[in-house]
C-alpha cells in the first residue's frame, strides 16, 4: 500500500508521516553502507536532513544487541536470534526512526526487515512470514518507501570480504549455501514487491549503482 505522503505502511499501522524511508539490503560485503554514505551527501547538497542509521545498532540498546548477535561466542537458538534483531528493531523504529520521519528527514538505513526475513526466515530455515509479521509487529507495521537490493553472487561477496577481514562475525561466518539461500531469498522478496525494491548488480562500478539510486529517489524529493 504506496501512500503519497511519503512513508509506506501496512494495515494497522500508525499514521504516515512526511519524510522518506529509504533501506539497503544485500549480502555482507555488497557495498551498502559506501553506496548509503554517497547517497547521504548527495541528498545533504539538496538541503535535505539525512539521518544515516543501521540495524542492528543505531541506538545504545541496538548496540548492546548488536554485541550479542554479531559476537556471542556460543550457540544461540535461532527463534532466539530472530527475536534479538526484532527487539532492536522495535527500540530503534520507535525512539530513532519514527522521531525523524515524523521531523520530515530523509532516513538512509543499512538493513531492516528483509534482513531478517532472508536471513532468519530463509537462512535459518524459520518460516518467512512469520518473521516479516514479527518484524511488522515489532515496528508497528512501518515498510520503507524504497528498498535498494545490492545484488551480488555470494563467492564474490566472500572473495571481497576476505580481501577486507581478518575476523568475521557469527553470520559472515555461515557457510556459503547459508549465503546462497540468503540471496535468493532477497531476490524473492524483490520480485514480490517490484515497487519498493530496486534491484542493483553490485558488481557494477561504485558510480554507476550511485547514479541509479540518486534516479529512483530524486522524484520522491
Ligand atoms: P553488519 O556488520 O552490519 O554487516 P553488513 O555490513 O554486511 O551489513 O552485520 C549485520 C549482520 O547481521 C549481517 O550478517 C546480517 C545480519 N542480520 C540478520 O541476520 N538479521 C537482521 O534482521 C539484520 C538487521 C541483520
Amino acid at each position: 500500500m504506496s501512500e503519497s505522503t511519503g512513508v509506506v505502511s501496512a494495515p494497522g499501522a500508525r499514521a504516515a508521516t512526511s519524510g522518506i524511508f529509504i533501506t539497503l539490503e544485500g549480502g555482507d560485503g555488497s557495498g551498502k553502507s559506501t553506496q548509503a554514505e554517497l547517497l547521504a551527501e548527495w541528498l545533504r547538497e539538496r538541503a535535505r536532513t539525512v539521518m544515516r542509521t543501521r540495524e542492528p545498532g543505531g541506538t545504545d540498546v541496538g548496540d548492546a544487541v548488536r554485541e550479542i548477535v554479531l559476537h556471542h561466542r556460543g550457540h544461540i537458538a535461532p527463534r532466539a536470534e530472530a527475536l534479538l534483531y526484532a527487539a532492536d528493531r522495535a527500540h530503534h523504529i520507535a525512539t530513532a526512526v519514527r522521531p525523524a520521519l515524523e521531523r520530515g528527514e530523509v532516513v538512509i538505513q543499512d538493513r531492516y526487515l528483509d534482513s531478517s526475513v532472508a536471513y532468519q526466515g530463509v537462512g535459518r530455515v524459520l518460516d518467512a512470514d512469520e518473521i516479516r509479521n514479527l518484524s511488522l509487529w515489532a515496528a508497528e507495521g512501518l515498510l520503507p518507501d524504497v528498498t535498494i537490493l545490492l545484488d551480488l553472487d555470494e563467492t564474490v561477496a566472500r572473495a571481497r570480504l576476505d580481501a577486507a577481514r581478518t575476523r568475521y562475525d557469527r553470520l559472515e561466518a555461515e557457510k556459503s549455501e547459508f549465503h546462497a539461500r540468503v540471496r535468493a531469498a532477497y531476490l524473492d522478496l524483490a520480485a514480490a514487491e517490484p515497487e519498493r525494491f530496486l534491484v542493483l548488480d553490485a558488481a557494477a562500478p561504485v558510480a554507476e549503482i550511485a547514479a541509479a539510486i540518486r534516479a529512483r529517489i530524486e522524484p520522491l524529493l
